[in-house]
């Protein structure tokens, strides 16, 4: 498995033009720090990052590849920079991804995730040379049932909050495309393969955002404050970034040169055992940690978020071969350790930890 994954990406991707959007957020700038070891030719397309400190300027992305500061919603920006750029890979990060603000701002939601994608496409669509595109949605994409099982890549897609149902949306942009446009019949007139990768909770390293688990635990532990839990029972698919991007990256090495049997959709996440409770993660941080407390936050007003996810990973295991390699635990700590290194060390250490997942 590991050399099967190193292989495929050092073959692959070196050389390569790669696109990036949401290359300024949590998961785009791991990503990209990942294609530049892998000496692929990477662009980024998103807005200025939002938060101080953050991973992109970290890893010094801005010096380090191209980088266009502008708005997935501006239709003509996209389709310029997608056709000065002639991508051989796009991975499409850029999203409002945060539940608790789409339901502050649920129209914006929508609109940059689901017209943004619609606008990548387009661009696509005149792109006039092979290309895959992995879409990156989320595990939130199913009509959740609140009920202790699996969601399969065939289940019913819904959503009921706002950022959810913008990324269910989402996949129905890129099945109408991939018909419409990109149909796999018609694969040598178009030679564009569509991918959507549904990747469950993240954590790890260079995360800033408000309302995410992770970073509200660093900053409650580093602070020595108690963390207060809306939904300690809650269940998640708990997985370290480099999960996910090792099955974006993966798959996408599959579909290049025209592996139309891998064009659709995969869950990414945690082995079944491995789906935690919030409450769960939280106790392992602060074991981890060596001292930490938490309590329910019982002010009221909360908005509706999912009280069970987990998500059924066999299609990534058949299809691509993919696992995951580091437990919950692992995860935990390796996050940990990684918001523990003085800010001048961030950045290399970002890149250990990449090279010590790839050795997992
Ligand atoms: N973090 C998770 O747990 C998780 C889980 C599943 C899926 N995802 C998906 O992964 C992707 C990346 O998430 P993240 O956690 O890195 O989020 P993030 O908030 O850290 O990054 C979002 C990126 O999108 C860009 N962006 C936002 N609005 C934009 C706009 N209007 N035009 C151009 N760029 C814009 C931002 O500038 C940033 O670069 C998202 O599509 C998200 O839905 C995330």
């Amino acid at each position: 498995m590991e050399n099967l994954v190193n292989n495929h990406f050092s073959e692959v991707y070196a050389g390569k033009r790669v696109l990036v959007t949401g290359h300024t957020g949590f998961k785009g700038s791991w990503l990209c720090e990942w294609l530049l070891m892998l000496n692929a030719q990477v662009k980024g397309f998103a807005l200025e990052p939002d938060t101080v400190p953050n991973h992109f300027d970290i890893l010094k992305l801005e010096n380090r590849m191209e980088s266009v500061f502008s708005d997935i919603r501006n239709s003509e920006v996209v389709k310029k920079e997608i056709n000065t750029f002639q991508p051989d890979f796009i991975f499409h990060l850029a999203a409002q991804p945060l539940v608790r603000r789409s339901f502050r701002i649920p129209a914006e939601t929508f609109d940059v995730n689901v017209t943004g994608t619609a606008n990548l496409l387009e661009a696509v669509k005149e792109l006039g040379k092979p290309c895959v595109v992995m879409l990156i949605t989320t595990d939130k994409v199913y009509e959740n049932r609140e009920q202790d099982i699996l969601y399969k890549e065939s289940d019913k897609l819904g959503g009921f909050d706002p950022y959810s149902s913008s990324k269910a949306c989402m996949e129905l942009v890129i099945q109408s495309f991939r018909r419409s446009f990109f149909n796999l019949n018609d694969y040598p007139s178009h030679h564009k393969l569509l991918a959507a990768a549904r990747a469950g909770n993240v954590i790890g390293g260079g995360d800033f955002s408000e309302d995410r688990l992770m970073p509200d635990i660093v900053r409650a532990l580093f602070n020595n404050d108690p963390l207060l839990l809306r939904h300690p029972k809650s269940i998640r698919p708990w997985q370290h970034v480099l999960e996910p991007l090792s099955g974006y990256l993966l798959w996408g090495a599959k579909l290049y040169g025209g592996g139309r049997e891998y064009s659709g959709a995969i869950n990414f996440g945690p082995l079944q055992d491995d789906h935690l409770t919030v409450e769960q993660v939280v106790n392992k941080a602060i074991q981890i940690f060596g001292k930490g407390s938490w309590q329910k936050d019982e002010s009221g007003g909360q908005v509706h978020e999912a009280g069970i996810l987990k998500l059924d990973i066999n299609k990534a295991k058949e299809l691509l071969s993919w696992t995951p390699r580091w437990d919950a635990q692992t995860a935990i700590h390796e996050t940990l350790q990684w918001y523990m290194q003085p800010i001048q060390n961030k950045g290399d250490y970002t890149r250990l930890q990449i090279e010590k997942y790839m050795c997992a």
